[in-house]
């Protein structure tokens, strides 16, 4: 049995992040002093105005681009003070997943390579086993097993998101970071994919 606190248990934990960038004009500030806690389990909404910092805040999350100040901790963990060698094991359970499909997929490579990216760079499995993990996570997302072999191009947006959204599930991260990953969708294609990444998850237990 998980005992109680496990349930409730703070998966990340914000304090006071700050992040500024330096511009011709100036500092822009576009993360000042934000502070959150997001227990395992939890769905999390950043709502605000356009250019209000939630994809900053997103990156500094995962430390994509580094925080000017604060204090970042997941389950526990000092992501602040984090080498290079604990960042690559953070990155494997912290994923995020981009606005734009399209962006975000290098249209040169197949389908099936893109899925599989992550447990190359991470060295995870054979070829064999590789495959066979991107068959499973296509079936997964909604997809056919043989998109595999195809590439980007040939998808719609939907299903662009739907192979982002198994690429990011490849290494079973425990928290995804979803940057606003259906606003690029026709509305009619929003829901389906909202009720995919809820449905996985309960199922995968995701953050
Ligand atoms: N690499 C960068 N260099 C300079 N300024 C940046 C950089 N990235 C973001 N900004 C600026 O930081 C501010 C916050 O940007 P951010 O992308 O986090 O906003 P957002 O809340 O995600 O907006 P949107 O809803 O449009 O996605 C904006 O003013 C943006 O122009
Ligand atoms: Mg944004």
């Amino acid at each position: 049995m998980v005992p109680s606190e496990k349930l409730h248990e703070e998966l990340v934990r914000v304090r006071g992040l700050v992040k500024y960038f330096p511009t011709d004009d100036g500092v822009l500030r576009a993360v000042d002093g934000v502070s959150f806690d997001i227990v395992r389990g939890e769905t999390v909404g950043l709502v605000g105005e356009s250019g209000c910092g939630k994809s900053t805040t997103g990156r500094c999350i995962l430390r994509l681009i580094e925080p000017t100040e604060g204090e970042i901790r997941f389950e526990d963990r000092n992501v602040m003070a984090m080498g290079k060698g604990e960042l690559r094991q953070l990155r494997r359970e912290m994923q995020i997943i981009f606005q734009d499909p399209n962006a975000s997929l290098n249209p040169r490579m197949k389908i099936g390579d893109i899925i599989a990216e992550p447990l190359v760079i991470h060295d995870i499995g054979t070829k064999q086993e590789r495959r066979e993990r991107v068959t499973w996570l296509l079936g997964k997302v909604g997809l056919d097993a043989d998109y595999s072999k195809r590439y980007s191009h040939e998808f719609s947006g939907g299903q662009l998101q739907r192979i982002g959204v198994a690429r990011a599930l490849a290494l079973n991260p425990k928290l995804i970071v979803a940057d606003e990953p259906v606003s690029a969708l026709d509305v009619s294609v929003q829901a389906q994919v909202v009720n995919l990444l809820q449905d996985l998850q309960k199922e995968f237990g995701l953050t």
